[in-house]
């Protein structure tokens, strides 16, 4: 992993301004701040709850949580996805609003938020539901289920786990239903399709043939599967969890009331990743149908990646408090040869709406993405993530005439 840190400034105080960190050029590589080394076996095992693209690193987010906030404080990440920045903030002690436009990301965040306390108690909720699940069994049509839903499973697998997922919904069951989508499809004999990939549903039914490996394509009991999957989740459960509020809506007409103390989020990466294709099975079970594609649009991506940045943060900004930061977690995107470097386009923002000029750039930081971490590793996508930290100098206002002031901003956005 390399690393970089440019324009570095020591403090809140020493924060550069987007004009000289443009004039001082690249600085020599550092390491990053955060460990390189892979957690999985010592996070928070909610964290492994179910996999899902684009998700940031825990150890990033328990670094930029620890570094720019303290216990007590308010974070909002309006592009929560899986829910990996809220879950860590409300591990480390911090209060939590969390939003994204995808069902499937909000469903994670809820999961994650609100799990039950204890793996008695969610294992004795998952048996009630299941009981009650058997009366919805007959009701389960697979005529209604589209075709390419169907040849991911056996129909008896099927019939059950939909009767199941029927059941968790109209309870709000997000925990159990996050396990139930956690275990929908893999190639392990512990999940319940056919074999498939786990992140980005595929069947590996070439790798796996029918007449070579039958057992893989019998019937799955869904309920000890279930309940291996909450076990497992429960290895290493949440010391504590903190008061929070998870919103499932489009981060432009984010609606906050009173002040956050820091924003800390990982924004699409103009459309590089496709979160609706990609988990289109799990959606698939969570809604029984498939939402509209409501990410970037392709065309005009740029474009399109300017104007969501814009204005979801100067809705966000009159509500970050004085001394916050609003951290974000940006990727490289590719088009051909061509690579955009998104982390310039929202620098630019910053230095250029009105909205945001109370913010200064304080922190950059780059970490390149091995291949191997990567969703799609044919060498296109993101290949570089960089970390921008701009925190607000509304105090400075003395020194920059004519910048709105932070209540005229609230009322100018009402
Ligand atoms: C890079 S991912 C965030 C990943 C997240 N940090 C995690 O660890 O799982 C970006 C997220 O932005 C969401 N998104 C895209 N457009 C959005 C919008 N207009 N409003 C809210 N969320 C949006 C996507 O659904 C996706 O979950």
């Amino acid at each position: 992993m390399v690393a970089r840190i440019d324009g570095h400034a020591a403090g809140a105080g020493a924060a550069a301004s987007p004009a000289s960190i443009r004039a001082s050029g690249p600085a020599q590589p550092e390491q990053v701040p955060w460990s390189p080394a892979c957690t999985t076996a010592t996070d928070c095992t909610l964290h492994q709850l179910a996999p899902y693209i684009g998700r940031i690193k825990t150890t990033i987010a328990n670094y930029l949580i620890s570094e720019f906030t303290s216990p007590g404080h308010r974070v909002l990440d309006p592009f929560c996805g899986s829910g990996v920045i809220p879950l860590e903030a409300s591990l480390l002690g911090r209060q939590v609003i969390a939003n994204d436009i995808n069902p499937y990301g909000v469903l994670l965040t809820r999961a994650k938020l609100y799990a039950p306390k204890s793996e008695a108690e969610a294992l004795e909720r998952l048996r009630a539901h299941w009981m009650a699940a058997e009366r919805r069994l007959c009701g389960q049509d697979l005529r209604t289920v589209p075709r390419w839903v169907r040849a991911f499973f056996h129909p008896e697998t099927l019939r059950h786990a939909l009767a199941l997922r029927d059941e968790l919904v109209a309870r709000s069951e997000w925990f159990l239903i996050a396990c139930l989508l956690g275990i929908l499809h893999h190639q392990r004999p512990g999940f319940l399709s056919f074999p498939s990939s786990h992140l980005v549903p595929y069947l590996r039914d070439k790798l796996f043939a029918s007449d070579k490996f039958p057992e893989l394509y019998e019937e799955r009991d869904v309920l000890s599967r279930m309940e291996a999957k909450v076990r497992r989740t429960y290895r290493r459960p949440p010391a504590c969890q903190m008061p929070s509020a998870v919103f499932q809506g489009d981060s432009r007409r984010l609606r906050l009331s009173g002040t956050v103390d820091a924003v800390i989020t990982s924004p699409p990466y103009m459309n590089e990743l496709d979160y609706v294709r990609d988990n289109r099975l799990r959606l698939w079970f969570l809604e029984r149908k498939l939402p509209r594609q409501r990410d970037i649009p392709k065309r005009d991506r740029e474009v399109q990646f300017r104007a969501l940045m814009r204005t979801t943060f100067a809705r966000i900004a009159p509500h970050v408090s004085n001394r916050g930061v609003i951290v974000l977690v940006v990727g490289e995107a590719s088009r051909g040869e061509r690579v955009i470097d998104s982390s310039s386009i929202i620098t630019s923002l910053f230095s250029r709406v009105d909205a945001l000029a109370m913010f200064r750039l304080e922190r950059v930081i780059h970490d390149v993405i091995p291949d191997i971490r990567r969703s799609r590793r044919d060498l296109r996508g993101t290949k570089r993530e960089t970390v921008l930290v701009f925190r607000n100098s509304v105090s400075d206002q003395v020194a920059r005439p004519g910048m709105p002031t932070r209540q005229a901003l609230r009322e100018s956005e009402s």
